[in-house]
């Protein structure tokens, strides 16, 4: 587990804090770009990936951290999991709370305000633990809360993905990212962590997590030419959207592409 001490646990608090009233002021917004192709096409891809390691059984604890305004509790809520969602926003689980509500499946979340870092559960709790973002210095804390034999999928900043998105404005800075371990990249004022795919394999396995598979995902649209204007549409042609994420489905499998994605979704079991 990271520790916090001294000057650290202050600079911490005030990182959490930052994130924290970045992620509150961009609630209202955050669904609305999932309603655009790009997002939805990004959704789906991530849904279909996740709909084939969720459990058989219903009657599973699962935990969304840092799940926001819950694009996956809810859909999980819906197929009649019972889900914890926690995040550090008030904003977002605000919006969330809502969503549920309107769905008719609020009863079935229990929504919580917490950092994934520190979480106030017991080792062990849950049969299947998602935290899609990116924060990889979480890990540990998620991987503990993971049952024997139950499933943790994480959302990674893809490294050879970052530096290639950095090459053209920085290819100092792009290289760096190569050559040196562990780097940084900004995404919207936030730093994470990069991290490769034989690299997250090993952080993971060292960590008694075995890998079932890191699929590719987010910015691999970018890869197809598709013009800005069908991106940010809100109507769309649904054979194009097909067409569209049954090739991205198939890239995010495929290893020879790994590299190029934005971000990567690593799927494991505990042992
Ligand atoms: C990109 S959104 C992802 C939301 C959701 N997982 C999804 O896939 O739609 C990132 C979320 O992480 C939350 N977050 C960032 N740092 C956090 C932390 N240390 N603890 C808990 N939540 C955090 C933010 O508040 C925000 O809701």
């Amino acid at each position: 587990m990271v520790r916090y001490g001294g000057k650290m646990l202050e600079d911490r608090s005030r990182e959490i804090e930052s994130t924290r009233k970045r992620w509150d002021e961009h609630a209202k917004r955050y669904d609305e770009w999932y309603k655009t192709f790009h997002g939805a096409v990004e959704h789906h891809v991530d849904w279909e990936l996740l709909r084939g390691h969720l459990p058989k059984k219903r009657d599973v604890s699962i935990l969304d951290a840092a799940g926001g305004t819950g694009r996956i509790t809810l859909p999980l809520a819906k197929m009649g999991y019972s889900v914890t969602l926690c995040d550090i926003s008030s904003g977002m689980l605000n919006v969330a709370r809502q969503k549920l509500l309107r769905e008719g499946v609020l009863d079935k979340v229990e929504i919580l305000k917490c950092d994934v870092c520190k979480l106030r559960f017991a080792d062990e709790s849950f049969d299947f633990v998602l935290c899609w973002d990116g924060m990889i210095e979480a890990a540990k804390e998620l991987i503990r809360v993971t049952k024997k034999g139950g499933k943790i999928s994480m959302f990674l900043v893809n490294k050879f993905g970052a530096a290639i998105r950095k090459f053209r404005e920085d290819p100092d800075s792009a290289l760096a990212l190569l050559r040196s371990k562990p780097s940084y990249v900004y995404d919207e004022e936030e730093k994470y962590v990069v991290i490769s795919v034989e690299e997250a394999r090993e952080l993971f396995e060292k960590e008694g997590v075995k890998v079932i598979e890191i699929y590719a995902v987010c910015g691999m649209l970018d890869l197809l030419s598709i013009s800005k204007e069908i991106q940010e549409s809100r109507n769309w042609d649904e054979k194009l959207f097909d067409q569209v994420t049954e090739i991205l489905l198939r890239l995010s499998r495929e290893p020879s592409v790994k590299g190029l994605s934005k971000h990567l979704v690593l799927y494991g079991e505990k042992m």
